[in-house]
């Protein structure tokens, strides 16, 4: 039986190209959008799921229909994510909000319900961001955005702790890539969506050390 990946956020830009390259791999990917469609028609290899994060509902559903199946997964990447806020200069509290329903709470809501249903020897990968890292903090821009990543951080930490010798985590910086994240991305991003998945799962099927905050585009570990 083919190994099995849930990618979070996968009907465009990295989780799209994660998808993609997962498959070639051989794996079955579960891929997630909040309407449950993604580019790419859904083949025996990828099975397309609605998640909307920030809904508990939407969260219990997809762990449940995971139970109803008796499906268990190898990987789990938590890729979803949105940054309202980014290039802004100061917190505005409605993007705020929704940048910690989606890259915070949400996440780790959906983590907690979906720990269960994650093989021994599995691995949970928090798609994270550079700038989330408080150590290489130098700026003053995008609040929201940078909090929730740091936040996000922590939990990778302690999910690291409490998954000690069951299940692998990690948090990663995907590099800076075009995607429609936001405008200047979409414009000035050097990696494309595909670079960037192919160095997230260089380093997800290596044997990577538990807790570790790894930059795809230095092939580095980040301060957290
Ligand atoms: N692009 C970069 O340069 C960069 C740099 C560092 C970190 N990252 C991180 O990389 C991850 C992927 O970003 P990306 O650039 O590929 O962004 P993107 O192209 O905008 O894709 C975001 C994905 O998240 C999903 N999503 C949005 N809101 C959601 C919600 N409420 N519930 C569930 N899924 C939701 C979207 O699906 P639907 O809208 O179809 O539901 C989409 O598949 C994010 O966590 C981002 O913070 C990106």
């Amino acid at each position: 039986m083919s190994k099995i990946v849930l990618i979070t956020g996968a009907s465009r830009g990295i989780g799209f190209a994660l998808a993609q390259q997962f498959i070639d791999k051989g794996f079955t990917v579960i891929g997630t959008s909040r309407t449950g469609v993604l580019q790419k028609s859904p083949t025996d290899k990828l099975i397309a799921k609605k998640l909307n994060l920030p809904d508990p509902k939407s969260r219990a559903q997809l762990a449940n229909w995971l139970a109803e199946n008796e499906i268990k997964v190898d990987i789990v990447v938590n890729n979803a994510g949105i940054g309202p806020d980014l290039g802004g200069e100061k917190p505005e509290e409605e993007s705020y909000k929704a940048t910690f329903e989606v890259n915070t709470t949400g996440t780790v809501f959906f983590t907690e319900l979906i720990l269960p249903h994650i093989k021994e020897g599995g691995k949970v990968i928090n798609i994270s961001s550079k700038m989330g890292s408080i150590e290489a903090c130098g700026t003053t821009d995008s609040v929201a955005y940078r909090m929730s990543k740091a936040a996000l951080n922590m939990y990778t930490k302690i999910l690291t702790n409490r998954l000690e010798g069951t299940q692998k985590v990690a948090a990663i910086h995907p590099g800076w890539v075009r995607t429609t994240i936001s405008e200047s991305s979409s414009k000035y991003a050097p990696l494309s969506t595909e670079e960037s998945a192919k160095g997230i799962i260089e380093f997800v099927m290596g044997d990577f050390k538990t807790g570790t905050f790894w930059n795809v585009e230095a092939q580095e570990m980040i301060g957290w």
